[in-house]
């Protein structure tokens, strides 16, 4: 809707219809859960029967279609990918859009007959009810996201309902919300000053830049925590991106050990993601102690965006897919005591982006690739024991387990190994459908052994493997940028896996992703040629044993592996 520049806010989704009243339409989302689960979520009913047009999307279709007498079946296996919708309705929910469209998928439960009023306005193969309306009701549903970037007529879709059918006006600009921010940051802050931990990401330098400017350099201070799970070069550009804002008050605290001591042994991605968090929040209790930052004159500032709020659960019904380093206990705790400005909390990041052009920030630092917190950690893979790689009719089931989202729950599953790129990006798809134990598919691009003879083995975070993984990351980083091939796409994670053999103990997984957030993702396939360099520079790297190449989407998997 923002995208579109129409100002809209998420609801939690039993809010009573009069609390909605006035608004000029009403989207209920999608959701891992099934309308016959006791828990699921649901909607105040009258909402249905207040006049304002509703589209319902995915679970806000079947939620729509149960509420109102139609029939919702629970799906065998799911729909989860790019699927083909035959549109045969020319309702003006679907208007300048025809014949057959590519639409993405991501649901169990499906609507398998409409509530009395309801047309059919689109099918697929395996979903005979992929859109529906009742213009007399004024409600609309799609079972298909059209949120998304691989449903290409999604936006014509969404514009066609919050013009055509809500009758809503070009409202928002996120450029135009620098002076509202930075206002918001003087209320917060309150006569305080304002502390940041930066990362040298977008979103925190942003953050930092409109406290900055809200209320200057003396009443701003960052540091910038070396945790020893960044990439090559990362300290040196922070700070000198730091010194070209004009930040005077700003240090490099060095915790290397510390994190790698918190790391030792864990192998779950839940735990090392815990105990990073906690890591982070016991050294800035330490700092802000040692600074004397919490005698009340100091607030916490912090570059949270918006989706990281929906993925930690942070709106109450959204599921825990991944716990973000900046939502554990002890920041709860800041924010609990109102001590906290996150002044980009409600913008997602093409937004932040926006922004930070009005801020006239360096064009280097905005299109960066964005970078995760808790860093190289979750990129590289641990495990607690040997196991071998189990042949199946599709390749090899690696003994390696990743994290995914499939309707919009979490899941934690094996990774195939296929031997060639298949032909198309469908099939990697229905591979995952079929095969229920995996959530990613990976291409073996170059093996020093036979796979046969690999094996997965314990090995946790340690210097050598973090030095490894720091190595290939820089080899990928260096030609990505000389071949341009960095500006095609969104994000490039570089995995290091403990799957290799007995003298070389580790395999590179090359991740690279288009995306428009973070909340979906597409693999993209690189030139051949780059590939092939690529893999020439990564087999002189010490201890790789395999290069693989993800192809997999989120969903089924994230963007990270952990
Ligand atoms: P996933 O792996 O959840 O990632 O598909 C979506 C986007 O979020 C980034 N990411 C994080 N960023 N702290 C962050 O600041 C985190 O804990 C974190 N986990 C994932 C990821 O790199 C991708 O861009």
């Amino acid at each position: 809707m923002r995208d579109l520049g129409v100002y809209a806010e998420v609801a939690p989704s039993d809010t009573p219809a009069p609390e909605l009243a006035g608004r000029k339409g009403i989207i209920i989302s999608g959701g891992p859960a099934s309308v016959y689960d006791p828990s699921s979520p649901t909607i105040d009913p009258a909402l249905l029967h207040s006049g304002t047009p509703v589209l319902g999307i995915c679970y806000g279709q079947q939620l729509m279609a149960y509420l109102l007498g139609g029939r919702v079946e629970k799906g065998e296996r799911g729909e989860y990918g790019f699927a083909h919708a035959d549109l045969r309705n020319s309702n003006v929910l679907l208007r300048g859009i025809e014949g057959r469209q590519q639409v993405w998928m991501s649901h169990r439960d499906l609507v398998t007959a409409p509530p009395a009023g309801f047309d059919v306005l689109a099918s697929t193969d395996t979903c005979s009810i992929a859109a529906m309306a009742s213009e007399a009701q004024r409600l609309y549903a799609v079972q298909f996201h059209p949120e998304v970037v691989h449903t290409p007529s999604g936006p014509r879709i969404l514009s066609n309902f919050v013009f055509d059918i809500c009758g809503a006006v070009k409202d928002w600009d996120p450029a135009g919300q620098v002076q509202t921010v930075e206002d918001q940051i003087r209320a917060a802050a309150a006569g305080r000053n304002i502390f940041f931990f930066v990362s040298g990401g977008v979103d925190s330098t942003v953050a930092y830049t409109l406290c900055l400017k809200a209320l200057g350099p003396d009443r701003v201070h960052g540091t910038y925590v070396d945790t020893g799970l960044m990439r090559e070069g990362e300290t040196d550009f922070v700070r000198a991106t730091f010194a070209s804002l004009g930040a005077h008050s700003f240090a490099v605290e060095n915790a290397a050990p510390q994190f790698l001591a918190a790391l030792s042994g864990l192998a779950a991605p839940e735990a090392k993601r815990h105990a990073i968090g906690e890591e982070f929040v016991r050294i800035q209790q330490r700092i802000l102690d040692s600074e004397h930052y919490l005698d009340g004159q100091w607030i916490l500032g912090q570059g949270t965006i918006y989706p990281d709020t929906i993925e930690s659960g942070g709106t109450a019904k959204a599921d825990l897919i991944k716990t973000h380093h900046n939502r554990v206990a002890g920041i709860q705790r800041l924010i609990e005591e109102g001590r906290i400005v996150e002044p980009l909390a409600s913008f997602y990041k093409d937004e932040v982006r926006t922004v930070g052009r009005q801020l006239q920030l360096p064009t280097a630092l905005l299109d960066r690739h964005p970078f995760p917190g808790p860093g190289l950690a979750i990129r590289c893979l641990c495990s607690e024991s040997s196991a071998a790689p189990e042949k199946v009719e599709e390749g090899w089931v690696l003994p390696v387990k990743s994290v995914g989202v499939q309707g919009d729950s979490r899941t934690y599953r094996q990774v195939l190994a296929i031997e060639d790129f298949p032909a198309t990006d469908d099939e990697t798809a229905s591979l995952i459908n079929r095969m229920e134990r995996i959530n990613r598919v990976v291409v073996e691009v170059w093996m020093a052994a036979k796979i046969s003879t690999m094996r997965a083995h314990p090995a946790f975070l340690d210097d050598t493997r973090l030095d490894r993984l720091r190595q290939a990351d820089a080899v990928v980083r260096r030609l990505t940028h000389s071949s341009g091939f960095d500006a095609s796409v969104w994000q490039f994670p570089v995995v290091l896996i403990p799957f290799g053999t007995a003298e070389q103990p580790d395999s590179i997984v090359l991740r690279p992703i288009y995306s428009v957030d973070g909340m979906t993702a597409s693999a993209v396939r690189m030139p051949k040629d780059l590939l092939g360099e690529l893999v020439r520079e990564l087999q002189k790297v010490e201890g790789v044993a395999g290069v693989f190449y993800d192809l997999t989407n989120k969903p089924p998997a994230t963007i990270e592996w952990e």
